[in-house]
C-alpha cells in the first residue's frame, strides 16, 4: 500500500539517503522533505519536494502536516552525542522538542512516528557484550539521556493514545553520501576519506574500543522494515537493538590498508568520546529485531569497506 512519508531533519546523514530509498518504495510524490537550513533545502529541493521548518516550531510544523497529511513521520532531528556534551541544554531542547512536537502532531493528525534512538540509549552498567534487548539502560550523556526519554515518551504516545511508534537503536552508520556530524562513531566515517584522499588518518578513538556499526543500506532497509511490518508481531515498538557489525579502529584500518597498502593511521584519543565510546555496547543482541519483523541485515565489514573505497573514489577523485 501507498503511503505518505515526511522526512523532517531530511539534510543529514540517514535523511539524504532515506529520500530516495522511500521514493523508490512509496513513489516520488509520496516523499516530503523538512529541513532547516536553507541552503540544505535549496540542495534537497532537486530531488524532492522541500519545506523549509523549524521542528521546534509547533505551529509552522503543524501546517506542514495540515498541508500533506503524511502517513509517517521520520523524526530525524538530533544533535549527536560528542556535540551534545559541549552545550547539553541546546542537545535536550533540540532533541526532546522535536520529538514531543512530532509525537503530538501524529496524535492529532493521526500518523506513524519513526524516531531512531541509538546505541548512546545505554551507559557503563549496561551489559556490553550481547546487550540484550530490554537491560539497564542509565545513560552518561545528554544524548542518551535524550535517547531513553524519547523511547519512553513514544512508548507512552501508543499505549496512552495509541499513536502508532517506532524506533530502532541505530549503531554507528558508515556511508559516503552526507557526512555525520558531531557524533562518537563518525571515525568509521572519516577513516574512508582519508585513506581514498591518500591522506593519514588520526583516530579519536582508542585502537580497542569495539561500538556497533551498521552499513547505510541496512540501516534504510531498517526503517522501511519496521514501519511495513505487521503490528499484531511487534511485542516491542521504542525501540529495538539493531546492529550489522561490530568492530574497534584498529580492525577496521588492517581492513583499509589491505585495500590502500600506503594508508597510515595514528592515534589522538579524544577524552570525551573515549569516554562516551567505554560506556556504549561492544555489541548488541538483535534477536526481538530479528524476530518481530524480519531484521535481517547483509553488509558485513568487508563488503562495506569495498563499497565504501569505491563510491568515495567516484565521489573525491573526480
Ligand atoms: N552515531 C551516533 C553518535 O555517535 C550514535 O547514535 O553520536
Amino acid at each position: 500500500m501507498s503511503k505518505t512519508i515526511l522526512i523532517v531533519g531530511a539534510g543529514g546523514q540517514i535523511g539524504t539517503e532515506l529520500i530516495p530509498h522511500m521514493q523508490q518504495l512509496y513513489g516520488e510524490d509520496h516523499v516530503i522533505a523538512a529541513e532547516l537550513r536553507p541552503q540544505v533545502c535549496e540542495k534537497l529541493s532537486e530531488k524532492v519536494r522541500v519545506e523549509c521548518l523549524n521542528a521546534l516550531d509547533a505551529r509552522a510544523y503543524a501546517s506542514v502536516i495540515k498541508k500533506y497529511r503524511p502517513d509517517w513521520i521520520f523524526n530525524l532531528v538530533a544533535v549527536l552525542s560528542a556535540t551534545g556534551e559541549k552545550d547539553p541544554q541546546t542537545a535536550w531542547h533540540v532533541n526532546m522538542g522535536a520529538l514531543l512536537n512530532s509525537l503530538e502532531l501524529a496524535r492529532e493528525y493521526k500518523c506513524g512516528v519513526f524516531t531512531p534512538s541509538s546505541i548512546g540509549a545505554f551507559g557503563s552498567n549496561t551489559p556490553s557484550n550481547g546487550t540484550p534487548q530490554d537491560t539497564v539502560m542509565r545513560p552518561n550523556t545528554i544524548y542518551g539521556v535524550c535517547k531513553v526519554s524519547g523511547e519512553l515518551l513514544s512508548d507512552y504516545y501508543y499505549s496512552r493514545f495509541g499513536v502508532d511508534t517506532r524506533s530502532v537503536r541505530f549503531p554507528g552508520i558508515i556511508s559516503h553520501g552526507t557526512l555525520p556530524g558531531g557524533g562518537t562513531t563518525d571515525y568509521a566515517v572519516e577513516i574512508f576519506y582519508a585513506a581514498v584522499k591518500g591522506e593519514s588518518y588520526t583516530c579519536p578513538i582508542p585502537h580497542n574500543s569495539y561500538m556497533d556499526m551498521m552499513y547505510m543500506p541496512d540501516a534504510l532497509q531498517a526503517c522501511s522494515g519496521l514501519i511495513e511490518a505487521d503490528p499484531s508481531r511487534l511485542k516491542h515498538r521504542n525501540s529495538f537493538n539493531i546492529t550489522a557489525m561490530s568492530f574497534c579502529p584498529r580492525e577496521l584500518y588492517e581492513v583499509i590498508r589491505r585495500r590502500v597498502p600506503d594508508f597510515k593511521m595514528t592515534y589522538r584519543v579524544d577524552p570525551v568520546k573515549q569516554a562516551i565510546a567505554d560506556s556504549w555496547p561492544d555489541y548488541m543482541d538483535d534477536t526481538c529485531a530479528r524476530e518481530e519483523w524480519g531484521w535481517n541485515p547483509v553488509w558485513d565489514i568487508d563488503a562495506m569497506a569495498d563499497d565504501m573505497l569505491r563510491n568515495l573514489k567516484v565521489k573525491l577523485l573526480k
